[in-house]
């Protein structure tokens, strides 16, 4: 990746102009906010450009990868549509978690022809349970592949941590035969700049040669379309950079799904370093319906960024047990122990409050599912049942 500072928008684009003019074709150009992206191909290169005006006078990011391996997928197919789009919440089992530990994160999206977009996956084993087996179970029971088979479009990894990668290992160990895996998503990193990303770098090549998975490395700014289910990358770790002690959690690769002119948005475990950068590079720009809250509620969302981010009446995605979601909204658990460092229990109570609190959903219990449908709002199968009222307890 090259980093140029001080650059003009004429700049970037007579630096856009002259790619076109050496041989190259634009193959997809994108817009959010004020911020320009292309991606443009020759033979077996790539060329991604990214322009951000409002950083350091005009940042203009420049990434150059082979074509094979990093390609995005190429958009508008055809296809027969047998299911309305739909995004399920993934629930883990909590029951022996303890508190330092990671929380998992796992969502499933099906597409309108019956494939799938798996999302992290959560943890190998959490507690008594594999996340591996009621990631497969949530597949199965839905799945409305023509085929019969449980074909998966991508699986997208947003950061290297256990609690997100561990379930995909075990899943293409034990189901590995019976399902297809189309292509892997993620932007990792070196692992000689920050030792978290070693499981990107040594692991996971291992893993997709095995199965013949290819890897797509997208950029910040590309978007990725499955049926006419569109995957817009927001951020990556290259958005920190020059920084390189940004940690694992910063360097997720956040995404915002879009269907039907509905949206949501996987923040993963970016922290405050990343949280920042959005709102900085983009504010209002990147509210959605569905938020997932930054790193399982447990640090790194600023209310600055949560409330930028989301509308009156979104819907917030925690990854965390029930306990923790009471815990994290408002400062102590059901059973009435103990208070949470109100400089993050603020913002969390201040989220789940300004949507409402039926509007919250934690990963344990029933998996939840949210339709997006071609008209009108996105439907919830079920509402979650919420027991105490925050309006009503007291104030931490
Ligand atoms: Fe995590």
């Amino acid at each position: 990746m090259l980093g140029y500072e001080g650059v003009s928008k004429k700049e970037f684009e007579a630096f856009c102009e002259k790619i076109l003019q050496s041989g190259y074709v634009l193959w997809q150009k994108n817009e959010i906010g004020v911020n320009l992206f292309r991606t443009y191909r020759q033979n077996e290169k790539e060329l991604c450009l990214a322009f951000y005006p409002k950083l350091s006078g005009g940042t203009m990011h420049v990434f150059a990868d082979a074509h094979e391996g990093t390609v995005i997928i190429p958009e508008a197919e055809q296809y027969e549509k047998v299911r309305e789009a739909t995004l399920y919440n993934i629930s883990f089992d909590y029951s022996q978690k303890s508190i330092p530990d990671g929380y998992g994160m796992s969502y499933v999206i099906a597409l309108e022809d019956g494939r799938y977009i798996v999302m992290d996956g959560g943890y190998n084993k959490s507690s008594g349970s594999y996340a591996y087996e009621r990631l497969y179970r949530c597949l199965s029971e839905n799945n409305q592949h023509p085929s019969g088979k449980i074909v998966i479009a991508a699986w997208f990894m947003s950061h290297p941590h256990g609690d997100h990668y561990g379930a995909f290992e075990t899943f293409t160990d034990v189901y590995g035969e019976d399902v297809t895996i189309e292509c892997f998503v993620a932007n990792p990193y070196s692992y000689k700049m920050n030792t978290e990303g070693e499981w990107f770098t040594t692991k996971l090549p291992t893993i997709l040669n095995r199965w013949s998975i290819p890897l797509i490395k997208p950029h910040t700014g590309q978007i990725l379309t499955f049926c006419n289910t569109e995957l817009e990358v927001v951020f990556t770790h290259e958005n920190l950079y020059p920084d390189k002690n940004f940690g694992a959690n910063n360097a997720s690769t956040v995404i915002r799904l879009r269907q039907n002119g509905h949206t949501a948005l996987f923040s993963a475990d970016a922290c405050a370093a990343a949280s920042k950068m959005m709102v900085k590079l983009y504010g209002e720009e990147l509210k959605s319906e569905i938020f997932q809250v930054n790193h399982h509620g447990h640090s790194g969302g600023t209310w600055e960024f949560y409330d930028t981010v989301t509308f009156e009446d979104s819907y917030v995605l925690w990854t965390c047990p029930e306990e923790f979601f009471y815990y994290r909204t408002l400062g102590y658990y059901v059973d009435g122990k103990s208070i949470v460092d109100k400089s993050i229990l603020q913002p969390n109570r201040d989220l789940a409050l300004k949507v409402g609190f039926e509007r919250n959903f934690y990963a344990e219990g029933v998996v939840e599912s949210f339709t997006f449908p071609e008209n009108g709002a996105i439907t919830v199968s079920a509402e979650r049942d919420i027991t105490l009222d925050p309006a009503t307890q007291p104030q931490p």
